[in-house]
């Protein structure tokens, strides 16, 4: 049996090159790179927050630890929208943190545990960064 056209778009045509929402296909692309490059930087965030979560020692502890918890799990989702959204505009989602840590301009804190208001510093600075990155997305977006 043949769609009509009014039928909803198979999963392949949301995905793939010919996909028609009103955005020209070359500004698609652009869209789905810059998606890609805020996936970076939400990536390594998510997983700064998890290596805070998992080393913090302060007389805080299990206030952090649970409030650490739920930022790893509120970025995970993020994290997830946004992936999804790369492929909703035909683009291939960065996936590997080789590819992550090319492109984020997030720093990481190999082999040191900062104290933990250090840590909630670091950790607003990536978010600040993550919606500056996300304000410039929206901002082209509009053009
Ligand atoms: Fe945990």
């Amino acid at each position: 049996m043949s769609r009509t056209k009014t039928a909803a778009p198979s999963t392949r045509e949301v995905v793939g090159e010919k996909i028609d929402i009103g955005i020209p296909q070359v500004n698609l692309k652009k869209i789905a790179d810059m998606l890609n490059e805020n996936l970076a930087d939400e990536y390594v965030l998510l997983t700064k927050t998890k290596k805070y979560h998992w080393n913090v020692m302060d007389p805080r502890f299990n206030d952090l630890h649970k409030f650490l918890d739920e930022q790893y799990q509120l970025l995970n989702t993020a994290v997830d929208e946004v992936a999804e959204r790369v492929r909703q505009m035909g683009g291939m989602t960065k996936a590997t943190l080789k590819e992550f840590l090319a492109s984020t301009q997030i720093e990481e804190d190999p082999g040191t545990n900062p104290n933990a208001d250090t840590m909630l510093r670091n950790l607003l600075t990536g978010h600040e960064a993550v919606i500056k990155s996300l304000r410039k997305i929206l901002k082209n977006a509009n053009n």
